[in-house]
């Protein structure tokens, strides 16, 4: 692994610092825990038949290490497409995302493979298994891409699932599962090479309210346990009691951003009125 373009904590070194303004008076530690995802002025156009459609209009947020992030916002608001600039799976027509302070668009595609691969977990709300693997096999095939052998990757997603309550189901087929394990397992795949990131677009959208629930407590037990940044689009109310912050978009603009401190209210009546 000696090739890798990022320190052993997983971090990614900055590069000379242009982009990220990282002059060199700045304390590289201190942006490196503090501002973990930082989008910049973040536009995307999609044209279809002769058509545009503005899906982000210039979008700035800064996310702290170890934040739980919930972005709200009506259907066709953008927030999918914000997962896709922040997780590197598309790029902005203009702005800047950065990661750890490195500008992902300056990264090569080995590098933001590894990016990918290693500092962010991915869950969708459709859960993306591969449905002729198994559980274990599902869990175990990002790390086989890392480079992790297949007897620890073994070892490891098989923890994984334990983790997530599934070690009962190792070998059951996503058909095999219900929506909620085939959930959970997309949680214990997105753990797999231990990302600082777990980027979450709608993971309780097709669960119902008690497994949604479950999937929600295991989130925050992760930010606990793991100090795990978590990113997550939803519509679903209950996620709100678990963020630290709420930033609500709206056709392709955040139209406002609340603290937990200003939730309190409204999350005890979530709380108190889901019971
Ligand atoms: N590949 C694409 N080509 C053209 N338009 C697109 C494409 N992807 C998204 N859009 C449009 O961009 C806008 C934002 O879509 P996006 O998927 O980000 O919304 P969303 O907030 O995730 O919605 P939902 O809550 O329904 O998942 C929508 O108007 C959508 O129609
Ligand atoms: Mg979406």
């Amino acid at each position: 692994m000696a090739d890798e373009p990022f320190d052993a904590d997983g971090a990614i070194e900055p590069d000379d610092g242009e982009a990220a303004g990282a002059g060199a008076d700045v304390d590289e530690q201190d942006l490196l825990t503090e501002h973990v995802i930082r989008a910049v002025g973040v536009r995307k156009v999609y044209e279809l038949g002769g058509e545009k459609v503005h899906a982000l209009r210039g979008v700035d947020l800064t996310v702290r290490r170890g934040e739980y992030v919930s972005i709200m916002g009506p259907s066709g608001s953008g927030k999918s497409t914000l997962f896709n600039m922040i997780g590197g799976l598309d790029k902005p027509d203009a702005g800047q995302v950065f990661v750890d302070e490195v500008d992902i668009a300056a990264l090569d595609p080995y590098e933001l493979a590894w990016l990918r691969c290693h500092k962010i977990g991915y869950i969708f709300q459709t859960f993306n298994l591969i449905p002729v693997s198994s559980a274990l096999e599902n869990v175990m095939l990002p790390m086989l891409f890392g480079g992790t052998s297949e007897a620890d990757a073994q070892d490891r997603a098989a923890e994984l699932l334990e983790k997530v309550e599934l070690g009962g189901r190792l070998l059951h087929k996503p058909s095999q599962l219900s929506g909620g394990q085939q959930q959970r397992v997309a949680v214990a795949r997105a753990l797999a090479n231990n990302p600082a990131i777990i980027l979450a677009d709608e993971p309780t959208g097709n669960l119902d309210l008690r497994t949604g629930e479950d999937i929600i407590g295991i989130l925050e037990q992760l930010k606990d346990d793991f100090h795990v940044t978590i990113i997550s689009a939803t519509h679903d109310h209950k996620m709100l009691a678990a963020s630290d912050r709420v930033v609500y978009l709206v056709d392709g603009a955040i139209e406002d951003i609340k603290s937990r401190d200003q939730l309190q209210i409204t999350v005890g009546e979530i709380r108190g009125g889901s019971k």
